[in-house]
């Protein structure tokens, strides 16, 4: 989704504002634009499409001189993509240029009080009015005028400015969309996420919700809504350059396939220290635990089925009732939440709009909250009562693999470490479980290594306009994640079904030589299974069934069969989704689809 940075400093702006933007591509985006203050004039070069568009028209940005500028990847929402669309946007008078984040709610209300005030409007967006507000309310002091003007609007954004008469210096304000300073010497910056910061620095400030900045070369001064100034520390940013880098693959969703034995490893490592589950600062005391009734998992997207997936591990373990529901949905439903619920919140990029949103909701019933946490310093992280990160690195193909099982890791850990607070698991089957747990990573480079040729099966399946996958408890949680992987990035129609549920529908869709992707690995269920895969082929079907090593049921009723190695069925999930993965990333790649960046979709959905 949209992405922002800015830069004030000694170099030129430009060529640093063209390779933050770089970074920030993979959040999606359809149009670019940059913006320089030099000689006291802005000057702005905007495109539709790629930013390798935006360096050629800027001469990789040497035709756009200056040393304090601002850049924006704009994701469509209010007017379609467009040189006029895209952001930076200029006001009338030329003197302040701005790009912004989020959706201004209330736009349409303000855009007629500006017009009936003779301000002339460019483009369609719901951002313009914030350019032209500020025209209005600057008097010769540009940090009241953002104040005013931020105080107009309703709604979300992460905004940054310049301003010819400050030809030095950027302001910067945040409410409910990402924003991070990043401190560095005679120059600073800010950017929408970190990975468009760490080629130039690691030092960053986190700036919260209501706080507004005003930043030099040499300075970062931060203020509340009344201009009273907040000190703010500097974290370090600890991610590796290299790995939001290629690394030799064709692709990031590739090369963080390739990952996940180690970002696994890397998530659950640290946690277990001899024998015991240590779940960082999270005070999840024996009385706490044993006074919440139910736990409900909120996510969106894959973060939603990785809830999926894993509910039936705490349920079974733990012995209380979990409830999966989408953010979208539950911060909607008035949902019968007390201070006896255990919120648990997945997401990668922790600034999932919906998510916060039902996050927000769901606190304010009581809830206590537990956030697994890709992004460090995220929103999500810093509003849940707990954050237990997932160690995955930087995440950066938009459709998420290492972000998914490493979820799924730090939700094993959980149910582990509670089933045994909660007394409800014995000594020697926590440690059998824990060492199954332990062994996850090589068991997950084993899947790897056995499906090394799983692009010839992506051969025999790639050239269809639609699938369906089917299974029953935690397969059918993966065959969510499978489904979504593959119509998300080869656009090709896929389905999930609770194989149980054919029959009521279904079944009416299954034609001759309709694939069928049937995931098999849940042995309490393994009969009924088969009994659906007998009956799609029975009408045509073909079926791809995905089971575990050694298992010969399969062979004879399956057109052909994925194989995972047999591992604990508590913690299979992890093992299956990762040839799914592939079977999408092949099947993608034979139709010749943008992988890392699928159209229409975005990395991070900061906007409802
Ligand atoms: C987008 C991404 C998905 C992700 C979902 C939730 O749709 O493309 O990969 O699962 O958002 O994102 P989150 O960052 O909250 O996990």
């Amino acid at each position: 989704m949209c992405g922002i940075v800015g830069y004030t400093g000694v170099q030129g702006a430009s060529p640093i504002l063209l390779e933050g933007l770089k970074k920030l591509e993979y959040r999606g985006y359809d149009s670019a634009g940059i913006a320089l203050v030099n000689e006291g004039v802005i000057s702005i070069a905007k495109v539709t499409g790629r930013i390798a568009n935006l360096c050629e028209k800027t001469n990789d940005g040497k035709d756009y001189p200056g040393t304090c500028g601002i850049g924006h990847t704009r994701w469509a929402t209010h007017g379609a993509p467009s040189d006029n669309n895209a952001h930076p946007h200029l006001s009338n008078d030329g003197r302040f240029a701005i790009v912004h984040n989020g959706i201004i709610e209330n736009y349409m209300s303000l855009h007629d009080e500006l017009t009936a005030k003779g301000y002339h409007f460019e483009s369609q967006t719901d951002t313009e009015v914030i350019v032209h507000l500020l025209e209005m309310y600057y008097k010769g002091d540009i940090k009241k005028a953002v104040i005013k003007t931020i105080a107009r609007l309703q709604g979300s954004y992460a905004l940054g400015v310049i301003c010819t008469e400050h030809p030095d210096k950027l302001y910067v304000a945040r409410e409910a969309s990402p924003l991070i300073l990043g401190v560095g010497v005679s120059e600073n910056f800010f950017a929408s996420d970190v990975t468009a910061l760490v080629s130039y620095t690691r030092n960053a400030i986190y700036l919260e919700d209501g706080e507004f900045a005003e930043i030099s070369p040499e300075e970062i001064n931060v203020f509340d809504c009344t201009l009273k100034p907040i000190e703010k520390k500097i974290t370090r940013i600890v991610w590796d350059i290299k790995a939001s880098e290629k690394g030799g693959y064709e692709h990031f969703m590739l090369k963080e396939i390739m990952e996940q034995p180690r970002a696994f490893k890397a998530t659950i490592a640290p946690r277990i220290k001899d024998n015991d589950i240590v779940l960082d600062e999270t005070e999840l005391t024996k009385e706490y635990l044993e006074s919440v009734n139910k736990i409900v998992i909120t996510a969106c997207g894959s973060a939603y089925y990785a809830g999926c997936a894993a509910k039936y591990t705490i349920e079974k373990l733990c012995r209380v009732p979990v409830i999966t529901e989408l953010a979208s949905e539950l911060r909607y439903c008035d949902p019968l939440i007390d201070e006896h619920t255990l919120l648990i919140v997945l997401s990668q990029s922790g600034e999932t709009a919906d998510t916060i949103a039902a996050m927000k909701e769901c606190k304010s019933k009581g809830a206590k909250t537990i956030a697994v946490v890709n992004v460090v310093g995220s929103t999500i992280a810093t509003l849940a009562d707990h954050a237990l990160y997932t160690w995955a690195g930087p995440e950066i193909a938009v459709a998420t693999t290492k972000g998914f099982t490493t979820q799924l890791a730090v939700l094993y850990l959980f149910a582990l470490y509670a089933a045994k607070k909660l007394n409800n698991i014995d000594e020697e089957r926590y440690l059998s479980l824990l060492s199954s747990l332990k062994s996850m990573p090589k068991k997950i480079q084993e899947t790897l290594d056995t499906n090394s040729n799983i692009h010839k099966i992506a051969i025999k399946y790639y050239d269809n306009k639609s699938m369906f996958f089917i299974g029953r408890n935690t397969d059918y949680a993966i065959a969510l994640e499978g489904a979504l992987k593959m119509k998300e990035i080869s656009y090709i129609h896929a389905e999930s079904y609770a194989a149980g549920e054919l029959k009521h529908g279904t079944i009416a869709l299954i034609e001759e030589h309709r694939p069928v992707v049937a995931l098999c690995c849940n042995e309490s269920v393994m009969e009924k299974t088969v009994s659906n895969i007998v009956e799609v082929k029975a009408r045509g079907a073909d079926v791809l069934a995905l089971t575990f090593k050694g298992n010969s049921k399969i062979v004879s009723v399956a057109n052909d069969v994925i194989y995972v190695p047999k591992v604990e069925t508590f913690f299979s999930a992890a093992v299956e989704i990762v040839p799914l993965q592939l079977l999408a990333y092949y099947v993608a790649k034979l139709n010749e689809c943008d992988i890392d960046k699928p159209k229409n979709l975005a990395k991070s959905v900061t906007v409802e």
